[in-house]
């Protein structure tokens, strides 16, 4: 953990959830003067659309408040990532089952839900938007970007930054 602070956001899919997230903490990490100090990463728990860019929708919702999703692509989970990676951050219990499941009993980083990082909005989840309508993905921004500054707060708070 010397150094440099890793952290991997995980979803279903990695093409909606994750990937925004990964976005919007790259931008409140960069804001920070922090670049070069964090390891952002996203991945899914399904391997469903391993290889491609995120949803349009998602890619549209961020783009509209300043948030560039069109360089990621979407990556299945690999439990070499606990090597990797001091925060694995999912974004809803079910995502959540999946890690815990895989976690190696030596894994000292912090395996946890990404709102668990900020109470304050008094939610447990980022809602799965894949199927649902615009405004999903609107509440997904809305969650990422509060979750993201309690994270970076952390981050700084624990002498990372
Ligand atoms: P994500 O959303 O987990 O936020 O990337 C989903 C993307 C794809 C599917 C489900 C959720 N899918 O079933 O293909």
């Amino acid at each position: 953990m010397s150094g440099e602070t890793g952290v991997l956001f995980v979803c279903l899919g990695n093409i909606c959830r994750s990937p925004t997230a990964d976005a919007v903490f790259r931008e409140q990490v960069a804001r920070a003067g922090l670049a070069d100090r964090v390891h952002i990463d996203s991945c899914g728990t399904a391997g469903y659309h391993v290889g491609e860019p995120p949803d349009a929708r998602a890619t549209a919702a961020a783009a509209r408040r300043g948030y560039d999703l069109s360089p990621l692509r979407a990556r299945q989970f690999d439990p070499a990532d606990f090597k990797r990676f001091d925060y694995i951050l999912a974004m809803d219990e079910s995502n959540l089952a999946h890690l815990e499941a895989r976690r190696p009993a030596d894994y000292r980083g912090r395996l946890d839900l990404f709102l668990a990082l900020a109470p304050a909005l008094g939610r447990r989840e980022v809602p799965d938007p894949y199927y649902g309508g615009e405004r999903g993905f609107e509440e997904v921004l809305d969650l990422v970007e509060g979750a993201g500054e309690a994270l970076l707060a952390e981050l700084i708070g624990a002498g990372r930054g």
